[in-house]
């Protein structure tokens, strides 16, 4: 095969004059002249100007949507608009053809339903295609934020003995047979004679593990993947996704909330600064869809201007119970249009959060100090005795992107709040030998991976920003 060049790379630096080799995937073929290629390396097709009468006929009629080719020409300024050069296509190689007629997929505009559906195939569309180039872009500068801060990134187990965090259900691993597990004298499933001699689980969080590295290595974070076997078939969840984790020594919950805000803008700022062509496609697929769309259903901002709009200004920061108040005041709430109850001690709902931020701060709102009785054991109490230092970060269009809190560093309110809750000493002795030994202030939070994707890319829905989404009832590819 003839060196090829990366598309990405052509654009950005074109040997004009010069005999060049590309390979990619067809996005479009008109006219029997036009080709556009693309091979991943960026949101830009290369346009390919093919002479068709000295083609030959079994080349030509494999030039399909999505084929795979190989092209040799020489790289020239474009005659028409919409590009700077263009390939006038001297050879062309079927490296892997693609019959129309049982291809499932057009070259038109698909429903992203069907598209789930053909997960092995969407990624090659241009929406797909950035999208995934964003997550790229979003896990790498992760890793960039916190190694530039000098935090450092600690592998937490994914099998896990311990179920005390309670974030939600979870999935059982085990090596037992289902169809006859070995019994205890009880009649109960023997867990001892499992493969790790214990029940175990994926893990819903990495993060009491998190303390224990932050409370030797000052400031750690996860980034991995995480299991919660709810069954929430919503458009914000999913049964594996992935979250990142900061945990961090003698940082209270002031600081916590700084370093949230900090870290979302970075992530945001990243993507503008660097995966501008994927943005504005994305921009403008939205504008498209919203086309035809009632006023009221259309966003208020376009992607780009929302997402520079955040980075720009504070967060709001308020309190449940001032949060509490603001939805007792508020027209949904005396027009009776919320579905679930405004009343303080209960959880906010997906609506009140987005009320918050979209209605009423028009902008990302941290909401601290939730009462205890909805807030995880592990989260430091109040001098009020009844709300905890927890922070939920709320975003336009989502809600809940990041969930966290100072911990609890006192043994006793502690062992207190395990014995509220009934979560047993046995379970967490480690976890409480961090207070007995050495303990000091700590605060961390947890971000949702795809939630933080969805936001920056405007996608509807979780499952769209994911390679391969598990969710209730699918678990393909
Ligand atoms: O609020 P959560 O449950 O917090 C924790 O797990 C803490 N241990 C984090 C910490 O303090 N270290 O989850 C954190 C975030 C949520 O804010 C949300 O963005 C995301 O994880 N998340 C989900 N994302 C997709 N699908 C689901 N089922 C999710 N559940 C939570
Ligand atoms: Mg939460």
């Amino acid at each position: 095969m003839k060196k090829r060049v990366e598309i990405a790379q052509l654009l950005a630096q074109p040997p004009v004059g010069e005999s060049v080799t590309v390979s990619g995937w067809v996005r479009a073929f008109r006219a029997n002249r036009f080709i556009a290629l693309n091979d991943g390396s960026g949101m830009k097709n290369i346009q390919v100007v093919v002479d068709y009468e000295n083609l030959e006929e079994d080349i030509l009629k494999n030039i399909n949507f999505h084929s795979c080719i190989s092209v040799t020409g020489q790289l020239v300024a474009s005659q028409g608009s919409g590009q700077n050069v263009e390939i006038l296509a001297e050879s062309i190689e079927i490296l892997g053809g693609s019959n129309p007629e049982e291809y499932p997929l057009q070259p038109k505009r698909q429903t992203m339903e069907f598209l789930r559906e053909k997960a092995h195939l969407r990624m090659r569309t241009n929406t797909f295609s950035a999208v995934f180039r964003i997550r790229h872009a979003l896990a790498f500068a992760i890793h960039k934020f916190y190694n530039d801060r000098k935090f450092y990134y600690l592998h937490t187990p994914i099998v896990t003995g311990s179920d005390a965090e309670g974030a939600g259900e979870m999935f059982r691993v085990t090596t037992l047979p289902a169809d006859n597990p070995p019994k205890t004298d009880d009649g109960d499933i023997n867990w001892k004679e499992d493969f790790f001699e214990k029940a175990t689980n994926l893990t819903v969080s990495g993060q009491l593990q998190a303390e224990i590295g932050a409370l030797a290595l000052g400031k750690v974070y996860t980034f991995g993947p995480t299991f919660r076997a709810e069954n929430s078939n919503t458009s914000r969840h999913l049964a594996e996704f992935w979250m990142i984790e900061p945990e961090v020594a003698f940082n209270d919950y002031e600081a916590n909330m700084d370093l949230a805000e900090d870290f979302s803008k970075y992530l945001i700022n990243y993507v503008l600064e660097h995966y501008r062509d994927d943005l504005e496609f994305l921009d403008k697929r939205i504008k498209d869809l919203e086309r035809n769309m009632k006023k009221e259903d259309r966003r208020e901002m376009g992607l780009i201007e929302t997402l520079e709009f955040v980075v720009a200004d504070d967060f709001a920061r308020i309190t449940y119970t001032e949060a509490i108040n603001l939805l007792k005041n508020s027209k949904p709430y005396k027009k009776g249009r919320f579905e679930y109850q405004v009343e303080w001690g209960k959880d906010l709902q997906a609506e009140h959060e987005r009320w918050l931020v979209e209605k009423k701060f028009k902008k990302p709102v941290i909401v601290r100090d939730y009462p205890k009785d909805i807030k995880a054991f592990y989260m430091r109490l109040n001098d009020d005795d009844n709300t905890v230092a927890a922070m939920d970060v709320l975003f336009p269009g989502i809600g809940e992107v990041i969930g966290g809190s100072q911990r609890e560093e006192r043994l006793d309110v502690l062992k207190k709040r395990m014995a509220d809750m009934d979560i047993p000493e046995e379970e967490l002795w480690w976890y409480l030998d961090l207070r007995k030994f050495g303990g000091a202030p700590h605060s961390g939070f947890g971000l949702g991976f795809e939630r933080m994707i969805l936001f920056v890319t405007g996608m509807a829905n979780i499952r769209d920003v994911v390679p391969f989404p598990r969710t209730p009832g699918s678990a393909e590819f």
